[in-house]
């Protein structure tokens, strides 16, 4: 399967979802043949430059409306015959005619086990509520946010001298496993939401 990676960021989840697709031992039927960052300059791209994928910039600034947007990444997906998408770190939400036609072929990954916290800063507000575990989900999207069905996650503990930093760097690290065994079940069809 074709795969195309969105990212706004630093990348570490393209890194990880490249370096498990090139390794044979894990037999995951994925290339990753298409990075967009909807922002210039991020270490993602230059990650996706050293791998030598292909990468385009799409600045969300240079387009009037999230649809006009959402428009042209689709045309640039599709050129590029994309099969899946996997969002990495892509800090947009996606319009529903977009979300629609991707259904079942479109994956998140997010910072925390849903459906506890979803949206943004997560992290905190698991330390701040004092739970004992924290994770990552990678999920189908669907029009809501964070609220698709769920492929795989994986939970770590919340240790008693943990900050902010600290737990998004344990949640990292389960990120990177969880988001390939996610794309593998993805490519070969294990995972598959009905149409
Ligand atoms: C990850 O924590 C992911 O869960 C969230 O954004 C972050 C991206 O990190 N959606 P990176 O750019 O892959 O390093």
């Amino acid at each position: 399967k074709r795969v195309g990676v969105l990212i706004s960021g630093t990348g570490s989840n393209l890194q990880a979802l490249i370096d498990a697709t090139r390794d044979s031992a894990q037999g995951i039927h994925a290339d990753i043949v298409l990075v967009i960052s909807n922002k210039p300059g991020v270490l993602g791209l230059k990650r996706a430059t050293e791998a030598g994928v292909p990468s385009l910039v799409i600045s969300h600034k240079d387009f009037a409306s999230r649809e006009l947007y959402d428009a042209e990444l689709m045309r640039n997906l599709k050129a590029a015959r994309v099969d899946l998408i996997c969002l990495a770190g892509f800090m947009r939400v996606l319009s529903a005619p977009f979300v629609r036609e991707w259904r079942g072929r479109l994956i998140n990954i997010h910072p925390s086990l849903l459906p506890k916290y979803p949206g943004l800063h997560v992290q905190k507000q698991a330390l701040e509520a004092g739970e004992k575990e924290s994770g990552c989900t990678v999920h189908f999207v669907d029009e809501g946010v964070d609220t698709g069905a769920i492929i795989v996650q994986a939970a770590v503990p919340i240790l008693p001298d943990d900050d902010e930093d600290s737990l998004t760097q344990r949640i990292h690290k389960a990120e990177h496993w969880a988001f390939p065994r996610a794309l593998a079940l993805l490519a070969d069809g294990t995972a598959l939401i009905s149409q």
